[in-house]
């Protein structure tokens, strides 16, 4: 049997290459995505220390690799059951892989004009489940929302343009159309 040894140094030489070479995000999104599928296959790079959450945020984020000047940010993010985020953008293209469980994802689009700073209103656009292995990539200004609906954590490797914290993301309240920063914690 061969085994296919995708590090994650390989996996950041990779995502260096290929936004040195192109800042189209279609094309840098169809480049990672497989690249990302193929980094989680090798899982030399899972520690028992990914399985750590926080209970008060309802789910953990571990640090993988970024850059000094916060761009492009690999993390591991695991979800307890019942848990998940509110709705929020990145701030950066994001490419998303499962690696263990099923999360649950609703896209949204926006349907005010963007010319209240604190302020927006968001339609469900689409709904699906993403299990171990499937892609959810998002260009800059998407929109969803997480959740773990099944027993069991879930744990999924996300790749950004630009680490989420250093970007100027938000997050979404549905009932009051209020539109905020997203923190996140990141061990
Ligand atoms: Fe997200």
């Amino acid at each position: 049997m061969t085994t296919d040894n995708y590090s994650l140094d390989n996996y950041v030489a990779d995502l260096r290459a290929i936004t040195a070479e192109s800042s189209d995000e279609d094309e840098i999104l169809s480049r990672v995505g497989p690249l990302a599928q193929r980094f989680v296959t090798d899982r030399s790079w899972l520690q028992p220390k990914h399985y750590e959450t926080d209970q008060e945020q309802g789910f953990g984020v571990h640090l993988l690799h970024e850059e000094p000047d916060h761009s492009l940010a690999v993390l591991a993010i695991n979800w307890l059951p019942g848990k998940g985020t509110p709705p929020h953008d990145h701030g950066t293209w994001a490419v998303v892989v499962g690696v263990e469980g099923t999360e649950h994802n609703i896209g949204y689009r926006r349907l005010d004009d963007g010319s209240k700073s604190d302020y927006a209103e968001l339609e469900i656009k689409h709904e699906f489940d993403a299990a171990g292995g499937e892609l959810v990539c998002m260009k800059t200004g998407g929109i969803h929302k997480v959740t773990n609906e099944t027993d069991h954590m879930t744990l999924s490797v996300h790749t950004y343009g630009r680490h989420i914290n250093y970007t100027s993301r938000s997050q979404f309240d549905l009932d009051t159309n209020r539109k905020q920063r997203f923190i996140v914690k990141v061990e």
